[in-house]
């Protein structure tokens, strides 16, 4: 997506060879309108698929969800990270290893939005080693749901993630996918061709 990869070279900023800073469009401050397109290009990507629920994890995921929920008029859930106090028996949970804090996180969906009808959509604004996303694919494998494929709005094709998921079958859409960051340099995958 043109317009996503014009904004990262543009505001983004490679921290490191495996970390880029999004924060004044996508992790902090929210560009609306960019999240828009980014909603309307993951719908396009899946035109030939049938989704009745986005599925998404707090907080960085909700804004390109909600835009896809919005368009397509189709609820948008989020997988919470904090402790609530609905009864566990009430919720699908499922284990994220985050590896830059060394730490396993647990994630929590309530039952009642996810049944075996429905047809799952998953976004995440960024793709690393797939840690959050194979936790959101097993609370939507604990509810019977079907999933449609994985929406990712910037893909670390550098790490692992990407190719765990797309061994495993599942169809993965990213929008930008992000080959390096040396020197601070970020370069695309397909940059060369
Ligand atoms: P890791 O796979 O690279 O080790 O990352 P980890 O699971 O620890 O993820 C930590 C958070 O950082 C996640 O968001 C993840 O989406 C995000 N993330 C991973 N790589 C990058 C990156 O290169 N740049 C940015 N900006 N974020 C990255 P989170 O904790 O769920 O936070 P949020 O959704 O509330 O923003
Ligand atoms: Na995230
Ligand atoms: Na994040």
């Amino acid at each position: 997506m043109k317009l996503l990869k014009d904004r990262i070279l543009k505001d983004g900023n490679a921290l490191s060879e495996n970390v880029l800073k999004v924060d004044s469009f996508l992790n902090h401050q929210i560009d609306a309108k960019l999240m828009k397109a980014v909603g309307e290009e993951f719908i396009e990507r899946f035109n030939d698929t049938e989704i009745t629920k986005v599925l998404t994890l707090e907080s960085s995921g909700i804004a390109p969800s909600v835009m896809v929920g919005l368009q397509l008029d189709i609820p948008v859930v989020f997988g919470r990270k904090r402790q609530s106090l609905t009864l566990k028996d009430d919720l699908y949970t499922s284990q994220v290893f985050s590896f830059t804090k060394q730490e396993t996180n647990t994630i929590a969906v309530a039952r009642k939005f996810l049944s075996k009808e429905d047809k799952v959509l998953i976004i995440d604004d960024f793709l690393a080693n797939g840690e959050a996303a194979n936790a959101l694919i097993d609370v939507v494998n604990q509810s019977g749901a079907e999933i449609v494929g994985v929406g990712i709005v910037i893909e670390k094709a550098f790490q692992s993630g990407g190719k765990i998921l797309r061994d495993k079958g599942y169809r993965v859409e990213s929008l930008a996918r992000i080959e390096s960051m040396y020197n601070g340099n970020i370069k695309f995958v397909g940059d060369d061709e």
